[in-house]
């Protein structure tokens, strides 16, 4: 019973509460069910079951299953020029401490399960964790239900990887809600849990000198939410370490509407958030256009006061697509010391003309994932 969908679960989660009632236990039933695909036939009316699970005859039967799902959700920005999604490993990981939570809870609480909580559904942008077990006790339900509302901060923590504000979910919500079956509503007040990053200082910080359209999606080039590194020493001496960004290119179709940028513009410039005072420890660039061959560029400022790095590229859309351009680095001054974002990362704005009025859409980026 690993992975399933969201309706092949409703449906098992049902069966398995039917089959309860009908049966004298869920694993019996379970049995039952992989020996009869075609499952259900018509309950016969009338039928009384004979047994509980312990072998003897219940006076009553209050059972009433309770069954809902945990979703964490991205909910990408308009543009969303530098998808994140989920991969299976991820989901794995999330899921599977969703579920360990939801089933020792349940066992903690000492309440029937019908369906332990499992991993179901996976999509790139929604994970769901489902379950069902015996939502007869009001006060038990109420209390699985008051510890899964303070544990959904938790869930929000797991599924935006312990940092919410990471380049990756730039511009991003995350979302931990409960989606449960109709016939079996227990959560009703239960309410969702979400989370995006706050925007921090802006950059370019505008004088009139710099007025641009710095919305993300304006222009058809990006920059990979993390840069790597390489050693710097064959081109800069010894150490020197380059920290590389490379540039992607979104389609057409994905554009924000913008009046800063006219079809097949290049990329003109590139620009970051770079202390002044660590001006000596660049060495300058090293560029490598898609399709073309490398070259080494000195490095150029901004006027002293603006902490602004940058470089000139002047790449067509064939040159950006896969492009990268790396900042060498004096050892012992790193990418994150050098930019003024603060958190380890970097601002770096992309601009399509060398001239106020430009785009210059901006993005974060931080250093290699763990
Ligand atoms: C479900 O809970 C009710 C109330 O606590 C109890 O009477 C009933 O036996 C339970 N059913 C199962 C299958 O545990
Ligand atoms: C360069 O690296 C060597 C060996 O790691 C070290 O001894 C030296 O001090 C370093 N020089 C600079 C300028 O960082
Ligand atoms: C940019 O490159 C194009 C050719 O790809 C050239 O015609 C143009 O003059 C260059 N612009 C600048 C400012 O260097």
């Amino acid at each position: 019973m690993a992975y399933f969908s969201k309706g092949a679960f409703a449906f098992t989660a049902l069966l398995l509460a039917i089959g309860w009632w009908f049966s004298a236990s869920a694993h019996e039933f379970h049995d039952y069910y992989s020996d009869y695909p075609n499952f259900p036939p018509s309950l016969p009316s009338g039928h009384q079951p004979d047994e509980d699970i312990n072998g003897s005859p219940p006076d009553s039967y209050p059972t009433k299953s309770c069954s809902f799902c945990i979703v964490a959700t991205l909910q990408p920005p308009a543009y969303d020029v530098r998808p994140y999604r989920f991969d299976e490993a991820t989901c794995a990981a999330i899921q599977q401490k969703i579920s360990d939570f939801m089933n020792s809870l349940l066992e903690a609480a000492n309440i029937y399960v019908f369906s332990p909580f499992v991993p179901t559904d996976c999509s790139g942008t929604q994970l769901n964790v489902c379950g069902a077990f015996n939502g007869s006790d009001v006060a038990a339900v109420h209390n699985v239900k008051k510890a899964l509302q303070q544990q959904l901060p938790v869930f929000l923590e797991l599924a935006s990887d312990n940092d919410i504000c990471q380049p990756q979910l730039e511009g991003y919500q995350v979302v931990i809600s409960t989606e449960q079956f109709v016939e079996h509503r227990c959560l009703d007040d239960l309410s969702p849990s979400s989370k995006h990053c706050d925007p921090w200082a802006p950059f370019p910080s505008c004088s009139p000198s710099c007025r641009c359209d710095k919305n993300q999606g304006v222009l058809p080039y990006t920059v990979s939410p993390n840069w790597y590194t390489q050693p710097g020493n064959i081109r800069w001496g010894r150490n020197v370490t380059e920290y590389c960004f490379t540039v992607n290119t979104v389609d057409s179709s994905q554009l924000k509407p913008s009046s800063c940028y006219s079809v097949s513009d290049a990329l003109a410039k590139i620009e970051w958030s770079a202390e002044d005072t660590l001006r000596s420890a660049v060495r300058g660039f090293t560029v490598y256009p898609a399709g073309g061959p490398m070259k080494t560029i000195a490095d150029s400022w901004g006027a002293t006061g603006t902490d602004t790095l940058k470089v000139t590229l002047n790449w067509t859309e064939e040159q950006a697509n896969g492009g990268v351009v790396c900042v060498a680095i004096q050892n012992h001054i790193t990418m994150s010391n050098l930019c003024k974002t603060g958190y380890g990362q970097c601002y770096v704005s992309i601009y399509n003309s060398y001239k106020s009025g430009s785009c210059c859409p901006t993005y974060r980026t931080g250093p290699p994932r763990q």
